[in-house]
Formats: structure tokens, C-alpha cells, sequence
């Protein structure tokens, strides 16, 4: 890919990891980049790395703008791997860069990785002057690690927004308003949903502060950069909703099943939420991972979770749903537990407990049927299903 240009002197210069499957517990279907920024003015600054084994696909792209040596700044706005894992390697090739991160959490966490490091330490308000251009810090704590950091080019109208705003989105494009918007705006709710979930209220911060700048470019870690001011608005608004964990009239029916009844159970409670003109998704997991079934709950008010009881327990399928859910805190739903069993049947109270500590509402009892449903046993199953929505 030839050099990307975000503004007179500003360059994308990351690197894109097309066969990136699997981000921490995240199924990753369209791959991710890193997006590295190198601005060249009286000083030039390279705004984060990539992970490690791209390195020489990052150097590569800042040669063809400007010699290694040049770089004054190497800006670290994030600790984590897929962004500073090339440090050392960028610092060894690069003689005249000093490290800037962020005071505490930034050094800590760098230093914690790669041992003792000589760096400037910057905290929100400061700025980093370049001669015609400066970058202005803000720090973002928890949006999504302690040392997030966000950094403003005012001149240029541009956030660098570190994991905010991203999307793990492999592509020949930079740019998202060059692409189809639909699978952007998915891959971004499912980077929020899957990532920043649990920040809701750091997320409304940010935006806060996001909004008072006006960014005219929104430059993330990961993924497409946003400049068309239409979709820059509609992922703000997102931002909003998602970060208010506001929901909207949707179903999820989640469930595992050992000989099909659970299944059956999945299937009428499906059926009872588009009898009630509620539309809904029927997601069993053993045909679709946690973390697409996440992006579909990430505005769903209904989440119907079914497990069969396998030796006084849930099927493991779905109390690792459960875990992975507990730790994003999805917020204000509206929970229905259910399952089959053969003779001692804990697991839809199992369930229901779990949705309980997250502070869901759970109107109705657990929902447990002995090995076979039964017609009659399907139809009070809808008829709760009406009950919950009413
Ligand atoms: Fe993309 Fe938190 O790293």
C-alpha cells in the first residue's frame, strides 16, 4: 500500500493483520490493522507502533516519507501489545526518537513490559509543540486499559483516539466512508460491544470531550479512520447509546443443548418473541461464538439464556457465555432463564442467578421442563415469553 495522507504532513503508517482471527477471547472474522500516525513538521512524532512481528511492515511505511533518524517523538497513547509491543524494535531503529507516554499509568505499564525506559511524561492539558502543528493530551483512563490516551491535532482538526472509535477491520482501504456501511457500523458495534462495553460511563466522558474539540477527523487504533462528518456523527451517536447501555425493543436467545430439548425451548421462545412483533436472534452456541452473540445483545432489552443441566451444572458452552458477559456488564435487561433436565434441574436457577448479580430484571421464575417438552409445556413457554415483554 502506498503512504496514506490524513492531512498535509499527516500519515497513516500502520499495519494491516489480514489474518488476525482471535483477539483475546474475541473472534476476529475480518482481521484488524494497527494504526501507527507519523506527522512531519519542524519535529516529526510517531504516534504508537504495532504489535511486535510488524514492525518492518511500520518502518517500511515511514521510509518511504522520511528517514528513520528524523523521528523526533515516538507517542505512545496506549500500553497494550498491539500497539507498543514494537517499541523497543521502533526505538532501536529509530537513534533520535524520545518516548513520550502518559504519568502514572502509561510508564508503569511500559516499563512493566520492557523494563526501565527514558521517557517525557505527559498528563491531560499538555501539549507537544512540533513547530506549525502541536498535539494536545487528554487522558482516557479505562476507555479501555488505565493508560488510554487520546491526543488532538488542532491544526488539522484530528483525534487520535487510541481504542476508541476502532474497529478490527482488515482492508485495501483506509478510509470509512470508503467503506460499505453496514459491515462498518457492525464491526464497530462489535468492537464496542466485545472491548469497551464495561466503560460506559468513560465512554460518555470521552465523548464529552470529543464533542468540545469537533474533530474533523477521527483517527483510531485500529481499523478505518472517520472523516466524512456523516458517519462521524452516527458513530458519535452510537457512542451515546452504547455508552448509556440504552436498549431497544430486540431479542437474543442464547442456548446449548445436549439431545434437543433446550433446542425446542430456544425455538418456541423465538417464535413467542416474533409473535410479538418483537424481532429477535436465535443464537445457539455451538454454531456461533460468545463474541458475535455479544454484538447482538449490545442494544437487545430481551435475553432469553437456555442450558440443559449436565451433573448439577450448566453445560459448560454456556457458563462460559455467562463469564464473558458478567465481564462486559451488559446493563438494564431483561432476563429469562431457562433449560431441560433429566432429574435435579439447577441450571435455569443457575442462570437466572447469574443475570440477577448483573442486575438484570428477571419478572418471572426460572423456566425448566423435565426431558421432553411437551406442546402444552411449549405453549406456557410462549406464554411467558408474553408475559416478560408486557
Ligand atoms: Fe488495541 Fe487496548 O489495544
Amino acid at each position: 500500500m502506498s503512504k496514506v495522507e490524513l492531512a498535509k504532513g499527516v500519515y497513516w503508517v500502520g499495519a494491516i493483520d489480514w489474518d488476525l482471527r482471535y483477539f483475546h477471547g474475541y473472534v476476529t472474522q475480518r482481521g484488524s490493522s494497527y494504526n501507527s500516525y507519523l506527522i512531519v513538521d519542524e519535529k516529526v512524532a510517531l504516534i504508537d507502533t504495532v504489535k511486535a512481528p510488524f514492525v518492518p511492515e511500520l518502518l517500511s511505511r515511514i521510509k518511504e516519507i522520511i528517514d528513520l533518524d528524523k523521528i523526533d517523538y515516538l507517542v505512545s497513547l496506549h500500553v497494550e501489545n498491539d500497539h507498543a509491543g514494537g517499541i523497543p524494535a521502533v526505538l532501536a531503529a529509530c537513534p533520535n526518537a524520545r518516548l513520550i507516554t502518559s504519568a502514572p499509568a502509561g510508564i508503569k505499564g511500559l516499563e512493566a513490559h520492557f523494563g526501565p525506559l527514558e521517557a517525557d511524561l505527559i498528563k491531560t492539558g499538555d501539549i507537544l509543540n512540533l513547530g506549525t502543528k502541536s498535539l494536545h493530551f487528554v487522558q482516557t483512563p479505562m476507555l479501555h486499559w488505565p493508560d488510554n490516551t487520546m491526543a488532538f491535532l488542532p491544526e488539522n482538526g484530528i483525534l487520535f483516539s487510541s481504542d476508541a472509535f476502532g474497529q478490527h477491520y482488515a482492508s485495501g482501504i483506509r478510509f470509512a466512508d470508503e467503506a460499505p456501511h453496514e459491515k462498518l457500523f457492525h464491526e464497530a458495534a462489535k468492537y464496542y460491544a466485545n472491548i469497551v462495553m464495561p466503560y460506559g460511563a468513560q465512554t460518555l466522558k470521552a465523548l464529552d470531550v470529543a464533542a468540545k474539540l469537533a474533530p474533523k477527523i477521527i483517527a483510531p487504533a485500529h481499523g478505518l479512520i472517520w472523516r466524512d462528518a456523516k458517519n462521524i456523527k452516527q458513530i458519535a451517536a452510537c457512542y451515546a447509546d452504547w455508552g448509556a447501555y440504552k436498549t431497544k425493543e430486540k431479542a437474543v436467545v442464547v442456548y446449548d443443548t445436549m439431545w434437543g430439548s433446550t433446542a425446542q425451548m430456544a425455538t418456541a421462545i423465538t417464535q413467542a418473541f416474533i409473535d410479538n412483533n418483537i424481532p429477535v436472534e436465535k443464537m445457539a452456541l455451538q454454531q456461533n461464538h460468545m463474541s458475535d452473540v455479544v454484538v447482538e445483545m449490545l442494544e437487545a432489552k430481551y435475553a432469553a439464556i437456555g442450558s440443559p443441566t449436565l451433573n448439577n451444572n450448566i453445560l459448560p458452552t454456556v457458563a462460559a457465555f455467562l463469564s464473558y458477559i458478567k465481564g462486559l456488564t451488559p446493563q438494564g435487561r431483561v432476563g429469562l432463564a431457562f433449560g431441560s433436565y433429566g432429574w435435579s434441574g439447577q441450571s435455569p436457577a443457575q442462570i437466572q442467578k447469574a443475570m440477577q448479580e448483573m442486575g438484570w430484571q428477571t419478572p418471572l421464575a426460572p423456566f425448566k421442563l423435565v426431558y421432553r417438552p411437551k406442546t402444552e409445556d411449549l405453549s406456557s413457554l410462549q406464554e411467558a415469553v408474553k408475559k416478560l415483554i408486557e
